[in-house]
């Protein structure tokens, strides 16, 4: 390995990883391409910017002649794909761009990789391919049942891996990680959504009856089980990436407001999201057997989580605005309106 592509490296995950990559493992080249949807932000690579090692692209996925064209000038040996539309609330209002990146994409990644002769690919795929599960925990070997227009798409891209390490021989690795949380993350997911809204004493839209469960992930330990299954997994294998950190909705927002010294009278029962998943849970032998644990406990990592979004409102207050304003409209606007307390 010397010289990885990294795509999706500006988003919350894949920047998280570079950050991680470059810090330790001068000898690796690392060459970011992202096509800086709303979610992809330069910011997050500031800490990185200036490294020799490091260069940034900005570009699609799905376009074979930017993808041939970076995989040969810069002699790319290694591809990590974090490149996706990602967030599933969108992906029921607008399920297009979900196609185009998270399949088309990945296939057009894939199909230059074997063509260029590229033979290792990791893909990094997401617990939800699964579906909801009401008690235990899914194993990688478990039937793929996808609810969302978001985790189809994470599904469709998964299986086109498959295909390509089954038929043309390549490489592959593919993570299924759990709800990640930690700095840079877009405020539209729930948690830094929730903490930047209690911050500026806003109310906090719970769906449905706030019961649903989530298995909690710190960034940094996501980055770190990618990395090691980038050196240590088997070809053609799929390792779970989970938090062992299962939490209520409603416990998450409590947590979040307690931290903030923020009163629970901002949170607000609101409409459903559709297709919900309940409950997400996953079992992490395989991957710990490679080695990997996560870093600490849910309490100290959210702490720390929380403190970031207090000491850094330059990052997050300019995405708050424009594009994201009409967003949250649309999303909230008659939600909050028809909420109750
Ligand atoms: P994100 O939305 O923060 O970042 C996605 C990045 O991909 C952005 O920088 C965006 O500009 C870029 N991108 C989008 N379309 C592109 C395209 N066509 N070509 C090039 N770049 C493109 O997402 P994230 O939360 O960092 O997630 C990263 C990956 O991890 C995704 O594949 C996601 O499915 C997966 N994942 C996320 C979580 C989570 O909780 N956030 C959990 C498990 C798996
Ligand atoms: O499980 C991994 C997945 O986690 C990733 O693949 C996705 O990319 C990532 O977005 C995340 O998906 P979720 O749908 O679980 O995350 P989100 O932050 O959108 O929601 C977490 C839970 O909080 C979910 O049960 C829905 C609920 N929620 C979310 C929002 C945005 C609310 O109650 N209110 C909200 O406003």
């Amino acid at each position: 390995m010397q010289n990885i592509l990294v795509t999706g490296g500006a988003g919350f995950i894949g920047s998280a990883f570079v950050r991680h990559m470059i810090e330790k493992y001068p000898q690796y080249r690392i060459i970011v391409l992202d096509k800086l949807t709303y979610a992809g932000n330069l910011d997050n690579l500031l800490p990185v910017h200036d490294e020799p090692n490091f260069k940034f692209e900005r570009g699609d996925i799905a376009d074979r002649e930017v993808v041939r064209r970076l995989i040969e000038t810069e002699r790319i040996d290694t591809i990590v794909n974090f490149a996706a539309e990602s967030h599933v609330d969108r992906s029921i209002l607008a399920p297009d761009a979900f196609i185009h990146t998270d399949v088309v994409g990945t296939y057009i990644l894939l199909d230059e990789a074997r063509l260029l002769g590229v033979n290792r690919i990791h893909h990094v795929s997401t617990d939800e391919v699964y579906g909801s599960i009401p008690e235990g925990f899914f194993k990688e070997g478990d039937p793929l049942q996808p609810n969302s227009p978001y985790s189809a798409s994470k599904a469709g891209g998964e299986m086109m891996v498959r295909a390509y390490q089954v038929t043309y021989g390549l490489h592959t690795t593919v993570t299924r990680g759990s709800n990640t949380y930690g700095p840079y993350q877009y405020p539209e997911k729930v948690l830094p959504l929730f903490i930047t809204e209690a911050i500026d004493n806003r109310p906090l839209p719970v769906y449905g009856d706030g019961m649903q469960v989530r298995d909690w992930l710190y960034v940094d330990d996501h980055a770190s089980a990618i990395d090691l299954v980038l050196h240590e997994g088997r070809p053609g294998e799929i390792y779970n990436v989970g938090g062992e950190n299962e939490r209520h909705n409603i416990e998450i927002t409590r947590l979040i407001l307690k931290l903030l010294d923020k009163p629970e009278s901002l949170i607000r029962f609101v409409a459903d999201r559709p297709g919900h998943d309940r409950r997400y849970a996953l079992a992490c032998d395989k991957i710990k057997a490679l080695g990997w644990q996560p870093s600490g406990d849910l309490e100290t990592l959210m702490e720390k989580t929380v403190r970031w979004y207090e000491q850094n409102e330059w990052w997050w207050r300019k995405i708050k605005t424009g594009e994201y304003l009409e967003y949250y409209k649309r999303q909230y606007g008659q939600r909050l309106a028809d909420a109750t307390a």
